[in-house]
């Protein structure tokens, strides 16, 4: 079969998606599948083909350069005969991206237009699970509880602040997060300890997109666990995220080595595990997903209810994020976790 894999993208987490790409297609067994790779500069421009390979440098900025092993492998999948991923019609896409115009529907209905499978929830799963606002709102709808949370669009902002700041002190209280509504990777997200840090934050929110999203903090712990499937779903061991000394689970957090630990499996009581469990399947339900999310909770202090957060089309895919070691220790390996998504998406 092949594969296309897609990277790069118009979206914040860019670099991320280069990460993971460089992961999986490294992992990827070479003897059952023809990869190739399909990188979306930051301006949009599609790359396949033989021209890639410069692209590939930018694995040097990523601190990847002393991955010789990825290198071989690019010589072997970029040979001059690789066709274009427009002219040579692959069996399946792997859209590797995160973020906006990758994670959010806009590719996905390309594919749809073009008749060619990918890997991952279609377009309306990935457009809602895009946007934190419609998210929730169909968690709502779907009675599955989470933080509570209020929308702002840039016009009611700019037209009555003051109204704003007031229905967040009325209807969310501090301290509270502030987050662009189409965004990942906590690109854009700031804590609120007070109405005084509110303004700044809303501001700088707006800076990545035209709607914010404010949210109520859920004291507790930060808990994930993946979802794979199509129909029949599958369920992770929980895993939990201790963020060291940062005020929450930011960006650096997620990607600078050592600032925050991850557990796995999650020391988490029978009754929550089997709540989150229950949560994570119905939200993906809820949301019309396919092929794989990753599902955030809070497990909140004091009572042990799970809080949805929020919930991820296409995770952080490197062999360090929490998606696939949440599959690992599950009994489902690197590669086989890949070739799974690539079985669901083609099923
Ligand atoms: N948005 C990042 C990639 C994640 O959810 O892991
Ligand atoms: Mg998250």
């Amino acid at each position: 079969k092949t594969v296309a894999v897609l990277y790069g993208g118009r979206s914040t987490e860019y670099e991320i998606s280069l990460l993971t790409a460089y992961s999986v297609i490294n992992a990827m067994d070479l003897e059952k599948y023809r990869v190739l790779p399909v990188y979306i500069q930051q301006d949009g421009q599609w790359i396949a083909g033989p021209e890639i390979k410069k692209k590939l440098d930018y694995k040097d900025q990523l601190l990847l350069k002393e991955d010789r092993a990825l290198e071989t492998r690019a010589e072997h999948w970029l040979a001059p005969s690789a066709p274009s991923a427009v002219n040579n019609r692959p069996d399946i896409v792997f859209p590797l991206l995160h973020g906006p115009n990758g994670e959010d529907g806009t590719v996905q209905g390309l594919f749809e237009l073009l008749n060619i499978a990918y890997v991952g929830s279609g377009v309306s799963g990935s457009s809602v699970g895009m946007d934190k606002v419609l998210m929730k709102d169909v968690f709502t709808a779907h009675g599955i509880q989470g933080p509570n949370y209020l929308s702002v669009p840039r016009f009611d902002w700019e037209n009555d602040a003051p109204s704003v700041i007031l229905q967040v002190k009325n209807l969310i209280g501090y301290p509270c997060f502030v987050k662009p509504a189409n965004c990942g990777s906590s690109v854009g997200i700031s804590q609120c300890l007070s109405e005084t840090d509110l303004s700044a934050a809303i501001t700088k929110a707006f800076r990545f997109d035209t709607k914010v999203i404010v949210e109520e903090k859920v004291n507790g712990r930060e808990v994930e666990i993946g979802v794979i499937g199509n129909h029949k779903l599958s369920v992770s061991v929980p895993g939990e995220i201790k963020t060291g000394d940062a005020d929450f689970y930011d960006y650096q957090s997620k990607y600078q080595e050592g600032k925050s630990t991850l557990i796995i499996p999650a020391d988490l009581p029978e009754k929550v595990r089997a709540e989150l469990e229950d949560v994570a399947k119905k939200a993906f339900t809820a949301l019309n997903l396919s092929g794989l999310a990753r599902v955030d909770v809070f497990v909140r202090e004091g009572d042990n209810r799970v809080i949805l957060n929020e919930v991820n089309t296409m995770p952080g895919f490197t062999q360090f994020s929490m998606f696939p070691l949440l599959w690992q220790h599950t009994g489902i390996s690197y590669r086989d976790l890949i070739e799974k998504l690539i079985s669901l998406g083609i099923e």
